[in-house]
């Protein structure tokens, strides 16, 4: 019998061939599998920093049963803290801004955890982020016992996909060729790329980046969807660690979310469909017989109001779905 708690199951997420999208007989023995983030207790790769940042934070006595966690996150970090807190028994607030979908907000709010909403962008960069941040150092001061994980600069986030994501990847398929992932803190590739060149191996890492993120320059514009890309050069990405980026267009990742339902039956975010895209574009260039493993970060029922409606998908892209399809 299992006596593992839920939470202990993140991680040792499956690996699977994406054999129907990228048939190896047919892309000169070019093989994709999918490193299925989704799997996860809490349905995200967030899970693996969560967990840890609170675990390591628990250690040390930051924090104890009672403490209040308050974070700034526009879903799947939220999503796996709130769950966290409620199992060790702290509080949590989560600081949220418009691109946050309802459906991520009640999941949250499943687990107990406090909405914090900001409205309005910051004035002086026009980007939520730097807005969320604000009131979470307004949080902190007015709630004692209280604790700011800071994804973006905490160590334990890129430690977890050191630990979890590309240790798992390495001992399942020895040196992969290419890593394709998305971006955001650039927690996942950078503990993917430290793990790959602390271990001689020689993958390749292409992050997967939004039309109009800025994380890596380029032109900053509007994007809707959560979790890929940043309006600001985040931390971990100050120093160059990648060997490739390439940048995906919100319409290409809805086209490729509905690839992935149709051809190989998993429903996943549009970070997915980027990194779907991203395969797909970089595959003329790549050397026959490579093997590649593309991150799929998380589920797609967080997008049914999005990417998975017909409606939405019309009204916002003007691309007609199949009728009858995922939809
Ligand atoms: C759906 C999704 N994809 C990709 C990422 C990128 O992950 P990272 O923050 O590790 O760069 C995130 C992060 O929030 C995410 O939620």
């Amino acid at each position: 019998m299992n006596r593992r708690p839920f939470l202990a199951e993140i991680g040792n997420t499956p690996l699977v061939q994406l054999d129907r999208l990228f048939p190896s007989d047919g892309h000169r023995g070019i093989q994709v599998y999918a490193k299925l983030e989704l799997m996860n207790p809490n349905g995200s790769a967030k899970d693996r920093p969560a967990i840890r940042i609170i675990q390591e934070a628990l250690k040390s006595g930051l924090i104890a049963p009672g403490s209040v966690v308050i974070e700034s996150s526009s879903g799947n970090m939220a999503i796996s803290l709130a769950a966290i807190c409620s199992y060790y028994g702290m509080r949590f607030i989560s600081v949220i801004d418009p691109k946050t979908s309802p459906q991520s907000i009640r999941i949250m709010k499943a687990y107990g955890a406090q909405i914090e909403y900001v409205a309005e962008p910051d004035k002086a960069t026009g980007e939520f982020l730097p807005a969320r941040l604000a009131r979470v150092q307004e949080l902190l001061a007015a709630n004692p016992n209280s604790y700011w994980p800071n994804q973006y600069e905490n160590e334990h986030n890129y430690m977890s996909h050191y630990e979890g994501t590309m240790r798992e990847i390495a001992q399942e398929l020895g040196s992969i060729d290419y890593l394709f992932g998305g971006v955001s803190t650039c927690g996942t590739m950078l503990g993917s790329a430290k793990y790959a060149r602390e271990h001689g191996m020689t993958t390749k890492l292409v992050g997967v980046d939004a039309v109009g993120s800025v994380i890596f320059g380029g032109q900053k514009s509007g994007r809707r969807f959560p979790g890929l890309g940043a309006g600001i050069v985040p931390p971990f990405a100050r120093v160059p660690f990648l060997d490739e980026v390439v940048h995906i267009r919100e319409a290409d990742m809805i086209r490729e979310c509905h690839e992935l339902a149709n051809q190989e039956a998993i429903v996943a975010g549009p970070s997915s469909g980027a990194v779907i895209a991203a395969v797909k574009r970089s595959l003329p260039a790549l050397p026959d017989g490579v093997r590649c493993v593309a991150i799929i970060h998380d589920r797609g029922e967080r997008y049914l109001e999005t990417v998975y409606s017909r409606d939405w998908v019309k009204e916002h892209f003007g691309i007609e779905l199949q009728s009858g399809r995922n939809c």
